[in-house]
């Protein structure tokens, strides 16, 4: 019997498996991979009348392997459906796995993936990192004969070949436009600009921005869009040394600045975390048919997600879709307005808090709530809510108002795992009242503080039964609520 070709064998494992899955056990707004192991979003646009999103994907086990695209599709970013997986290692391009890259919609309405081919060794060469096309209806994808159609051997001496990955490509003008993450030799972690007429053929034209180790070693996942009239370049730096604002490990930061059309050059003008929370990570953004930016990044965290226990058959998540916008030169995040339509049952008010109390009705595994606390004429100094909490297990967050500090804790979540838990942060904009909405959505916590400068991300492991919210303060504080339960 003939042997089934890898893509084949990862459609029909997909679905034989995939339907074994409840799906009480995914998340409600939050993608989560048909089957196995899911990493970075890749090829996040919206062709032919929906939302298309691809990820790195392993579907035979819930741990990394050979990178696969993972597909699903959606009108509101929320509600999602998988397609058939869209690409599995199958060329010389590619054999060693196809890897992060954009989706951009080519001249007669073909879809066209962009992605990183990985070149298993061979006697002459270790392995090699190549950047490769694949086009297709949507469903269906052909990768071209031309493959790889850049391989490393085009740079400029001093950059690797190994890692030289995650295209972000873009139309403009008649010429493709190419940002490529590398490392160099001494500059550490850089990104690559390339040009093409036909998508095939590719020149490099220049470096557009670089770490020099300052902000991590390899800087993976370019993307870059124009927001406000600023230029905003996404990057996920590996290794980055802990700093005032950055935590040590793998995080994602925005470069803004200017980029200059003729030159095609980009003018770093500052940096900004675009997440301080534990799992948060190569985010890809899409403009939406009505103009606004949104992103999506990966809901995970290499350095931990190891350890991290594997109870159900697919493993991790997406983040949730969130507008972006600029304001007084922040960039500022809030979980797209979609969300809206899931709201069921709304309870607003206000409550004054000191001991350990619960509201009814504020409470459950999906929530969207926002607290305002005021600051005015209290004596309160630190305010505690638990989300997933009972009287055992709880998630915290602890705020200072004296010293503005917002202290995420999720050691008594229910983890056995020995990794790390909690993140402390400054707050950025102080006002009279302080607000903090909070979307949970089963094991999924997504803290925005303010309008949305701030962004706390973070997968717990708490039994889903566990589902109580408590708030306290150390002397009495006014807060207002707004709570929408969330349901399909
Ligand atoms: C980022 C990343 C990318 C790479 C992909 C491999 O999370 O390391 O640089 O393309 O994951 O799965």
């Amino acid at each position: 019997m003939e042997r089934p070709r890898p893509l084949q064998k990862a459609r029909e494992y997909e679905i034989e498996q995939g339907r074994k899955i409840d799906s009480i056990q995914r998340p409600l707004l939050h993608l989560s991979p048909y089957m196995g192991w899911m990493n970075d979003p890749n090829g996040f646009c919206y062709y032919e009348g929906q939302y298309h999103l691809f990820y790195q994907y392993y579907p035979y086990d819930r741990v990394w392997g050979p990178m696969h695209w993972g597909h699903a599709v959606s009108q509101d970013l929320l509600e999602w459906n998988y397609l058939p997986c869209a690409m599995a290692p199958d060329t010389d391009a590619d054999a060693g796995g196809c890897f992060s890259g954009t989706a951009v919609v080519g001249e007669n309405g073909e879809l066209m993936l962009f992605y990183t081919g990985v070149q298993l060794p061979s006697s002459s060469h270790p392995s090699l990192q190549t950047q490769c096309l694949a086009i297709g209806d949507g469903r269906d994808f052909e990768k071209v004969r031309e493959n790889p159609i850049i391989h490393p051997s085009q740079l400029p001496k001093g950059y690797s070949h190994v890692d030289f990955r995650d295209p972000k490509v873009w139309r403009e003008d008649d010429k493709y436009y190419m940002l490529v993450a590398n490392r160099h030799e001494t500059k550490s972690g850089t990104i690559l600009l390339f040009q093409s007429t036909d998508a095939r053929k590719w020149n490099f034209l220049s470096e557009i921005d670089a770490s020099y180790e300052k902000h991590g070693r390899m800087w993976e996942c370019p993307d870059l869009f124009h927001l406000d009239n600023r230029c905003v370049i996404l990057v996920s730096p590996q290794e980055m040394e802990a700093g005032e604002e950055l935590h040590a490990g793998f995080g994602t930061l925005a470069l803004l600045g200017k980029w200059s059309t003729e030159n095609h050059s980009f003018q770093r003008e500052e940096i900004q975390v675009v997440d301080y929370g534990l799992d948060f990570y190569a985010p890809q953004s899409v403009l939406s048919p009505d103009g606004r930016r949104i992103i999506i990044g990966w809901m995970e965290n290499w350095e931990t997600s190891t350890s991290s226990s594997r109870k159900y058959a697919w493993y991790s998540r997406m983040s949730l879709p969130r507008e972006l916008r600029i304001k007084n030169g922040r960039l500022l995040q809030q979980p797209i307005q979609e969300i809206k339509q899931y709201w069921q049952d709304t309870k607003i008010g206000e409550y004054k808090v000191s001991e350990r109390c619960s509201i009814n009705g504020v409470d459950g595994r999906t929530l969207d709530l926002t607290v305002e606390l005021e600051r005015q004429n209290t004596k309160c100094r630190r305010f505690i809510i638990h989300l997933a909490a009972n009287e055992e297990y709880y998630t915290e967050l602890r705020i200072n108002l004296a010293r503005n500090e917002l202290f995420f804790d999720r050691s008594k979540s229910g983890t056995r795992r020995d990794i790390v838990h909690s993140r402390q942060i400054k707050l950025q904009d102080i006002k009279e009242k302080l607000s903090l909405r909070i979307v949970l959505d089963k094991e999924c916590i997504e803290i925005f503080v303010g309008e949305g400068e701030q962004v706390i991300s973070a997968v717990i492991e708490t039994a889903p039964e566990i589902d109580g919210i408590f708030f306290s303060a150390d002397a009495e504080i006014n807060m207002h609520y707004i709570s929408h339960y969330m349901e399909r």
